[in-house]
């Protein structure tokens, strides 16, 4: 480990990948109880992406990581860690990191998942971001990829339109200046009723009702504590690195909700043309979330270096999290 010079970890490289079957609110409106009108009024999506019946969490991971090296113009073989944030994994185990590296024809380095559901991807950048600090690893590729629709009861009208299935990923690499400044990530287990899936392996073996392996969420209760902890996730954020308001150039949000990532960018005072929106299109992919939306707006060109990115997510658990990070 090198104490005597800082080292930080820098994106070099974003991909990211969506199914090709789109799921349109008119689609939805023929499944269940519900209106376009309603799903876009409440929440803002328009659509989502939903994986072939054949497409697993890895198989769309490797798409979006692919994409990442290219960019980051790393040989997959050359990768130091592998962190892949789901909570729709291909199997119990291996870990779909495991899965993913066996995909690129990685070997040896340190491959695992961390789940933090929507907040995953900003977890699983702050322990990957840990370890570049550490002198440990000096890249890595970080990935949130989600089959959510595997865990969506499509005839619950609650939940079944506001989730999609994707991947997007990041490579980092060590570099003297950050880089990701700082990470922020916290928990609280009390809210687990809010948001859950009740099966699982050791209290619930997965069955066959769909009301087990499914999400249940209490939709108004989860909306008002994301709302205010993404407010204090933000305050703390600035505070901690002595950060404006003003001197953030983009919010790269998780995409749950419209309305959540609007009372977010009101409270740091951003213009909703710095917000990358991505929720009409994509719907809440969950760990996949934030390097969607960070990749498509690196890829057309909005983020530019130099620029200040704030990333935030909310999820399951309660869990939350940001990243304050230099492009
Ligand atoms: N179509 C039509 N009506 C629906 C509906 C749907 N898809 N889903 C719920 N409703 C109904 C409810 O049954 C309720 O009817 P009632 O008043 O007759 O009981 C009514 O709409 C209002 O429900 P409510 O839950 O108060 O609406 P809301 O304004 O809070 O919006 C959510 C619902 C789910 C969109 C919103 O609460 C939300 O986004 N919550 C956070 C979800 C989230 O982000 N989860 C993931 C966190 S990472």
């Amino acid at each position: 480990m090198n104490q005597s010079s800082k080292q930080f970890s820098r994106i070099v490289g974003t991909g990211g990948y969506l199914p090709e079957k789109i799921l349109t609110n008119a689609d939805l409106e023929q499944m269940v109880d519900t209106s376009d009108a309603w799903i876009r009024e409440r929440t803002g999506i328009e659509q989502r992406h939903i994986a072939a019946d054949d497409q697993t969490t890895s198989d769309l991971a490797e798409q979006a990581a692919r994409q990442a090296l290219d960019m980051a113009n790393l040989a997959p073989e050359d990768l130091q860690l592998i962190v892949v944030a789901t909570t729709t994994p291909d199997k119990i185990f291996p870990s779909t990191a495991c899965l993913l590296q066996q995909r690129l024809g990685n070997h040896g380095a340190p491959a695992f998942d961390v789940q933090a559901v929507c907040s995953g991807f900003i977890y699983a950048l702050s322990v990957a971001d840990q370890f570049i600090r550490a002198g440990m690893v000096r890249n890595a590729l970080v990935v949130g990829a989600e089959t959510l629709s595997r865990i969506i009861d499509w005839s619950d009208r609650n939940t079944c339109v506001l989730f999609g299935d994707g991947a997007g990923a990041v490579v980092l690499e060590v570099g003297e200046e950050p880089g990701v400044i700082n990470t922020h990530i916290h928990a609280d287990g009390q809210y687990e009723n809010l948001l859950h899936v009740p099966s699982g392996v050791s209290k619930k073996p997965i069955t066959d009702s769909i009301s087990e392996r499914s999400m249940h969420m209490r939709g108004s209760e989860v909306f008002k504590v994301a709302v205010n902890t993404l407010s204090q996730v933000a305050t703390e954020t600035l505070a901690r690195n002595g950060v404006a308001p003003e001197e953030l150039d983009w919010l790269v949000p998780h995409q749950a909700n419209k309305r959540i990532i609007d009372a977010t960018a009101r409270k740091l005072k951003m213009k909703p043309e710095q917000v990358v929106l991505t929720v009409n299109r994509h719907a809440n992919t969950s760990a996949a979330s934030v390097p969607l939306a960070l990749n498509e707006a690196v890829r057309d060109g909005r983020i530019q270096p130099g620029q200040l990115i704030l990333m935030e997510a909310f999820g399951g658990g309660f869990t939350w999290g940001s990243a304050l990070v230099r492009y």
